[in-house]
């Protein structure tokens, strides 16, 4: 039994596919709120117990709190999970923000953007032992405006709101490093009041454990776990008709690809991308590649010059392209659109895109189609978990909503180890051998 309260209020809850692994790791859920409907009743279904408040946080905040304390029933809360998404945030500096401000370069950022003064106003109302929150590496060094319109460092704000109670880390995370199948990195940053956590910090302990994979097996560790791995045993899908894109498996489905998406996809060789295809006409391999180079401003430009023809006997090449005036011109894209995953790594993050063949890698390594929904699971840890994707009338949600609480959260399992060790460090279990260095120490 522990010695810290386990009661947990969920914030920006979403699916709760990040509640899995806090409920997983011992804790007890008691309130979530998120905005959106049907993600939460999809929430609701796989955490029947918890009290669910749907709306917007500004709106519902007395309401969370009220219900929270009537949840704890005189007890205090153990943790504050919270995830809010990241608009309002910029990762401008400071003066750069102010000045892009004043010289009405850059409109003041909406105050019902910035979400994490209200997840700061519940925290200081309900002083939770542990807040833990999560979101994107960016985060450190992000500059919020607070309600007296100066731009602070999020992190610096968080301090603030907290007070001399709390002491507090942010640390990134990239998941593959804890056995999830996918290069997914995250900040986590974890603020405590509880005297063995307030220790750990003091001599500089760290909020993550020990990696137990690597992306070649180093230091002890086991080697990544591959998309290989992940996908296997699943029947083979073809994007060419209805009829070979679906399988008995549930969710092991994938979108058709018109013919001629189909014809770029299908002569994309493993590990490459459709831009770079070659002549399938004369066999002609030395057409150039598609490139990208960063322009004056440090973003990123696809080459204007890649060829759609072969210049050794003119046919076009299975390469993604548009009809223009009556020609057919390479499509504007980027190298990694209509590219391959490869077999032998983890997946790159999966984002809301999933399912679309032009987006960032998000072709099966060999099969002709994108990743299937049931294999979005398994890359992003849900079969660890039992999970469904219901609504409250028990119908199925959309699959565009699925990708989106898929796309928009963590892969629970990776997760999971991060705040077993958490509560190891809480029952005074600590870890001195754990050496992953803080990001950011306040
Ligand atoms: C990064 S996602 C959360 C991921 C979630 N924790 C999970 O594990 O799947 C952020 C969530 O905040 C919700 N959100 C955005 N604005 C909100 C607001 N004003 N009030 C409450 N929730 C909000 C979004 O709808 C979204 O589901």
């Amino acid at each position: 039994m522990t010695g810290f309260e386990k009661s947990t209020l969920s914030l920006f809850s979403s699916g709760g596919l990040g509640d899995l692994a806090v409920r997983q790791a011992g804790f007890d859920i008691l309130v979530s709120n998120e905005l959106l409907k049907d993600r939460h009743e999809v929430f609701h279904n796989n955490f029947p117990q918890v009290s669910c408040i749907s709306g917007d946080i500004w709106e519902k905040l007395d309401e969370i709190e009220a219900e929270t304390r009537r949840r704890l029933n005189g007890k205090s809360l153990g943790l504050l999970y919270a995830t809010p998404p990241c608009q309002g945030m910029s990762k401008n500096g400071r003066g750069k923000l102010l000045n892009a401000i004043r010289a009405g370069k850059k409109p003041p950022l909406d105050l019902r953007n910035r979400l994490i003064i209200p997840t700061m106003e519940l925290a200081k109302r309900l002083r939770p032992e542990v807040i833990i929150l999560e979101n994107v590496p960016e985060m450190a060094s992000t500059f919020i405006q607070d309600s007296s319109e100066e731009p602070i460092n999020i992190v610096d704000y968080i301090r603030k709101a907290l007070g001399p109670d709390y002491a507090g880390c942010a640390e990134k995370v990239e998941f593959a490093d804890y056995g999830v199948p996918q290069r997914r990195q995250r900040l986590i940053s974890v603020f405590s009041r509880n005297a063995e956590l307030k220790a750990w910090l003091a001599i500089g302990g760290s909020f993550l454990p020990q990696p137990t994979h690597s992306c070649g097996g180093e230091g002890g560790t086991l080697p990544w776990v591959t998309v290989r791995e992940a996908l296997k045993g699943l029947p083979e899908l073809d994007a060419k008709s209805r009829d070979t894109a679906t399988s008995e498996v549930p969710f092991h489905r994938v979108p058709v690809l018109d013919s001629m998406k189909y014809w770029w996809v299908k002569h994309t060789p493993p590990g490459c991308g459709a831009f770079d295809n070659q002549c399938i006409a004369c066999g002609y391999s030395e057409n150039p590649a598609h490139k990208a180079s960063r322009g004056a401003n440090g973003i990123n430009k696809a080459s204007l010059m890649t060829p759609l023809f072969c210049q050794e006997c003119g046919e076009m090449l299975p390469r993604p392209s548009v009809e223009r005036d009556g020609n057919r011109v390479l499509m504007k894209g980027f190298t990694s659109a209509y590219r391959r995953m490869v077999f032998d790594k983890p997946a790159s993050a999966l984002t809301r895109n999933l399912s679309y063949a032009c987006s960032d890698k998000k072709l099966h390594p060999v099969q002709n189609r994108v990743l299937s929904l049931q294999e979005a699971f398994r890359v992003h840890s849900l079969d660890h978990y039992n999970f469904n994707w219901l609504r409250q009338d028990g119908k199925q949600v959309s699959d565009k909503t699925i990708r989106e609480i898929i796309g928009e959260s963590i892969p629970p399992f990776g997760f999971q180890v991060i705040l077993e060790h958490i509560t190891d460090i809480l029952n005074g279990k600590h870890h001195p051998e754990s050496n992953a260095g803080p990001l950011f120490c306040t």
